[in-house]
């Protein structure tokens, strides 16, 4: 544990209430390491653990992971197979800690994609923690920020067919309580390991005003000074929405 960091933030004020990680690099620290793609999937799950326990000591309230998206099925099927497996692993070793340290699960994305028994062991996941207060921790599995939003103007098209809204009454409200993410508040902190400089259809709609972090570490590598370092970026920018500086100072 990193003393002087976590002092530093706490000193720093609000830590982000909402952090959303999109956990890229891990073939490539594979490749750095001559080792698989699979084993950089594997050690990448050190950093989960870690990244999830310091939020929640750290009090962050949501921690969203994008661990799996939609396009990630066009990956050669050994790939796929292979962090298919390590999902169900994982939560089958994991949920017992997760659940002890108060962290609630929950996930985002098309849950019917998944294999039949991975998708059961999160389920089980998701009730056995249900009434836990501690961190949120949100899972984006075969999610796509997309799809997400066509499933919400399809289900909004269902309600104002069966006449219980009006198209007038589509607001902001409206659509945001039809995301897989509904009730969740926007991310205030959107990161990215692996250097890319891209979203990969992630949170389109809820990252609009999010502060952006990319860094060149992979995820593997990724661990408590890093993000600590990362929050400590977030607390020194100053949040505008579309006001000046001299507004926001008032
Ligand atoms: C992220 O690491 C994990 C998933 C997308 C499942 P990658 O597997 O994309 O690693 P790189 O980008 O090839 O290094
Ligand atoms: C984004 O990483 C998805 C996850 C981290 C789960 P990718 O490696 O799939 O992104 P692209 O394809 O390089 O944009
Ligand atoms: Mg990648």
């Amino acid at each position: 544990m990193n003393k002087d960091l976590r002092e530093k933030v706490r000193e720093l004020g609000d830590v982000p209430k909402h952090i959303a990680i999109i956990m890229d690099g891990n073939g490539r620290w594979a490749k750095m390491n001559s080792l698989p793609r699979a084993a950089g999937h594997k050690e990448g799950i050190n950093s989960v653990r870690e990244i999830v326990r310091v939020c929640g000591e750290i009090d962050v309230s949501f921690l969203t992971l994008y661990t799996f998206s939609s396009e990630n099925w066009n990956r050669p099927e050994t790939e796929v197979s292979a962090i298919m497996k390590l999902l169900f692993s994982t939560i089958r070793k994991e949920i017992d800690n997760l659940d002890k340290n108060n962290v609630r699960l929950t996930t985002i994305g098309n849950l019917n994609d998944l294999p039949k028994e991975t998708r059961k062991n999160i389920k089980n996941g998701i009730s056995q923690t249900r009434d836990n207060t501690g961190l949120n921790l949100i899972l984006a599995l075969s999610y796509g920020s997309r799809q997400e939003l066509i499933r919400a103007i399809r289900r909004i098209g269902n309600r104002i067919e069966s006449s219980q809204i009006k198209s007038d009454d589509i607001t902001d409200d409206v659509l945001e309580s039809e995301l897989y993410s509904a009730g969740v508040p926007d991310p205030d902190l959107v990161i990215r390991t692996g250097g890319e400089y891209r979203l990969s259809n992630f949170l389109l709609w809820q990252a609009a005003y999010s502060e952006l972090l990319i860094t060149e570490k992979h995820w593997p590598e990724f661990r408590e000074n890093e993000l600590l370092n990362g929050i400590i970026d977030y607390q020194n920018r100053q949040r505008r929405f579309g006001q000046t500086d001299e507004q926001i100072k008032a």
